[in-house]
């Protein structure tokens, strides 16, 4: 048995120990806000935040997860207001919205270790999340958005 905290609720799994964390997350514990793109650690889709760090659930196991905390987009801000959140809706960001859940969850890792970031940045952070319906200028300005208003709110 693989114990976590996921979202801040202490959870157990029975899961194989190098069952990819996505599916526990999905599958077991039925939050569908974490997606699958490519199941090969290339597009970002499945990102949840470990300790606070971006990772690519699909390619991590679970095991990884014991005794670690364990963030969704779910469980990011309590009413799902969190900076970039209100500012991903203010920028109207998605498109098909399939990406977003993983973009925001890099971009939150991002700004927690840089919160004034350049566009340069930006980019190079964001770099390895993939949009097909490229609302990147739209993430990019969101994230701008985002860093300020934590700014002002720190
Ligand atoms: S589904 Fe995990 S990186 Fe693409
Ligand atoms: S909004 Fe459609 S894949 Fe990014």
């Amino acid at each position: 048995m693989i114990a976590f905290n996921l979202n801040g609720q202490p959870v157990t799994t029975e899961a194989e120990p190098d069952t990819p964390l996505l599916w526990v997350i999905r599958d077991e514990f039925k939050l569908k806000g974490t997606k699958f793109g490519c199941g090969i650690a290339r597009c970002g889709a499945c990102t949840v935040h470990l300790g606070g760090t971006a990772v690519r659930s699909c390619s991590i196991p679970v095991a990884a997860a014991a005794g670690n905390d364990i963030t969704t987009i779910e469980g990011l801000a309590p009413g799902n207001d969190h900076p970039l959140q209100r500012a991903w809706i203010a920028e109207q960001v998605p498109a098909c919205g399939y990406c977003q859940s993983g973009q925001i969850m890099t971009a939150a890792s991002f700004l927690a270790n840089n919160a004034d970031p350049s566009d340069a940045e930006i980019v190079e952070a964001m770099d390895a999340n993939l949009c097909r319906c490229m609302s990147y200028i739209r993430i990019k300005r969101a994230i701008k958005s985002a860093a300020r208003i934590l700014r002002e709110e720190a």
